[in-house]
């Protein structure tokens, strides 16, 4: 009997999504005539059973179109907020897997994503992930989809900035996506000559920072781009986050989990609204005037890059066959030229951050960058 696949996104959206469910459509209905629904709203749609039929008109003309056409959000199947109250909706999503007949769920998301698919696998669910995220850090897949549109995105951002920091002579730094690592922020600021990076894996020291301002000025340059990591800390943000994490991890009860919890959470808001003291101190310290550019979700808006729709493409037809080999528990990943499935259990849990030995930090010295430590 023809297989029956639902698709959900979850997490934040990112530009490709479209462009793979399509793929994933088009080949489900033309090679193999398998049925396709998609669940609205991420894992809230499978427990609230609000499903589209996805055939051929449904899946027509999507390819180049940003967003979602399936609507996302960042709902956890075991914690849902459902009139007021928070409930553990598993076993409604259970059922409305099987209410629907379904063969598969395939889950395109990030690492949020992956954990939830993962519980519902451990419920008995055939569950495919496709890796999605514009912050490319999903471990044991090269890439993610959506990373190479924000990387675009943000590297026109920085030319763009170039210009006007170079005008005004001032310091302008820019705050990039990229949750806790500093992928994107690196990527865009080697591609865009960015003259500071600063990422999460490297926390900084603003001395250091100022240092090579004021070098670049000694050589005449008196303008410096800055581009910052939403997640980069200093080196005393950083030890201090380090501390409560090691508190979390030794707490032996309930209450002091919460603590050590809430005073992450703490340290993490404060932590966001660190950019424009960063700039002040940046100020006081060389002299220079300075402004700010957050660049915020703008990176996740549009139409997919080539590369995207491209990898979109490729994950999308591989997806559907593992689906008709019945390869499940699986994330289809990209590793150099081909698409490999690997076990959901080597995934979850686990973020791919930047090695400090990687070539891009390499390529960044080498090109006299500031990384701030
Ligand atoms: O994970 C993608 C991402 O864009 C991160 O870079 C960022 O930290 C986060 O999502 C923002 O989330 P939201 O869209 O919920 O504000």
């Amino acid at each position: 009997m023809a297989k029956s696949i639902g698709i959900l996104t979850a997490g934040g959206d990112s530009p490709g999504l479209n462009a793979a469910i399509r793929a994933i459509g088009k080949t489900a209905l033309s090679s193999y005539g398998m049925e396709v629904i998609g669940f609205l709203d991420g894992f809230r749609g499978l427990a609230e059973n609000r499903t589209i039929r996805l055939d051929e008109a449904a899946l027509s003309g999507i390819l180049t179109v940003g967003g979602t056409l399936l609507g996302t959000s960042r709902d956890k199947p075991h914690r849902m907020l459902v009139g007021g109250k928070v409930l553990d909706m598993t076993d409604t999503i259970v059922d409305s897997y099987h209410k629907n007949h379904l063969d598969v769920l395939v889950c395109l998301g990030g690492g949020g994503t992956h954990k939830n698919a993962y519980r519902l696998m451990q419920k008995g669910l055939n569950i495919v992930t496709l890796p999605k995220t514009i912050d490319n850090d999903i471990a044991i897949t090269d890439t993610t989809l959506g990373f190479d549109t924000a990387l675009a995105i943000a590297t026109e951002a920085i030319d763009r900035l170039h210009s006007t920091a170079h005008s005004h002579h001032r310091i302008v730094i820019v705050g990039i996506m990229g949750h806790n690592t500093g992928w994107l922020a690196l990527g865009a600021g080697i591609a865009g000559g960015a003259n500071v990076i600063l990422i999460p894996e490297m926390p900084y020291d603003i001395d250091v920072i100022a240092d090579a301002i004021h070098q670049r000025s000694r050589h005449g340059k008196n303008f410096s781009i800055v581009a910052v990591a939403e997640g980069a800390m200093s080196k005393e943000e950083a030890a201090m986050v380090q501390k409560v994490v090691e508190l979390k991890e030794k707490a032996e009860t309930k209450k002091e989990k919460k603590e050590a919890k809430a005073q992450l959470k703490e340290l993490k808001e404060q932590h966001n609204s660190d950019i424009l003291p960063l700039a002040k101190k940046l100020e006081e310290l060389t002299g220079l005037e300075s402004r700010v550019t957050i660049l915020g979700h703008l990176q996740r808006g549009g139409i997919p890059s080539p590369v995207d729709r491209l990898l979109a493409s490729r994950l999308g037809t591989a997806c559907t066959s593992l689906i008709h080999d019945e390869n499940y528990g699986i994330m289809a990943a990209i590793q150099g030229q081909h698409i490999k499935p690997v076990r959901l259990e080597e995934v979850v849990g686990k973020r791919k951050v930047i090695p400090l030995d990687h070539s891009w930090i390499k390529t960044a010295t080498q090109l006299e960058i500031s990384l701030g430590s």
